[in-house]
């Protein structure tokens, strides 16, 4: 079978983004075509080039509207003919219109054990809140920020004495596992977005580290 093709959308480091450049050397289901940043000068395009990805900014601050911007990024996806849209680290909030063209087609991946902690800090309101576990979810995206179906989980022990960094540290590590996987996963039609709920080989179970 042919490999997907995914780009990634990304605004910073893309430590996930280097995870799954890494995954897809490995005989994966799937070959990341390009990246798109919407930051100039982050560290992913640093990997991207590294890796021979092409990469393209799409700048949202050289547009006047959020619509505006959404149709450029969405013209950058057709341009690297993307089958699959892969969100790491990408810091926009997406508007419906933009969302439901891609809908079963763009994941992401967020720092909390979902549907706990949508938005930012989520690793401090987990130890605020005195939970016992944090961890991370790769999910289906929809119009709802941090809000679609859920592809997998990983959860990580809040441990005594644990600050925001030092709990973010070891989540991440937990996310560069979790995210290529599932990334593969919905490359391989193996998980599929089907009425809003996520199938894994039929089944609604999902993928656990
Ligand atoms: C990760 O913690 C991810 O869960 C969140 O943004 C961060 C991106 O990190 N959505 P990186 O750019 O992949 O290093």
């Amino acid at each position: 079978m042919a490999k997907k093709r995914v780009v990634v959308l990304a605004s910073g480091s893309g430590s996930n983004f280097q995870s799954i450049i890494n995954f897809a050397q490995n005989g994966a289901s799937f070959e990341i075509v390009g990246l798109i940043v919407n930051v100039p000068e982050v560290k992913a395009i640093e990997r991207a080039k590294t890796a021979n990805i092409p990469s393209k900014l799409v700048n949202h601050k050289d547009y006047a509207t959020r619509t505006d911007f959404e149709t450029a990024l969405n013209q950058a996806l057709l341009d690297f003919n993307a089958e699959l849209v892969v969100c790491a680290g990408f810091m926009r909030i997406l508007q419906a219109e933009f969302v439901e063209k891609w809908e079963g087609k763009m994941i992401n991946i967020h720092p909390s054990l979902l549907p706990k902690y949508k938005g930012l800090h989520t690793h401090q309101r987990a130890i605020d809140a005195g939970d016992k576990t944090a961890g991370c979810t790769v999910h289906f995206v929809n119009a709802g920020v941090d809000e679609g179906a859920i592809i997998g989980q990983a959860e990580v022990e809040i441990m005594d004495g644990d600050d925001a960094d030092k709990l973010a540290s070891r989540v991440i590590i937990k996310e560069h596992i979790l995210y290529p996987l599932c990334v593969d996963a919905v490359a391989s039609g193996k998980i599929i977005l089907t009425n809003g709920a996520c199938l894994n080989d039929g089944k609604l179970e999902m993928i656990k580290i």
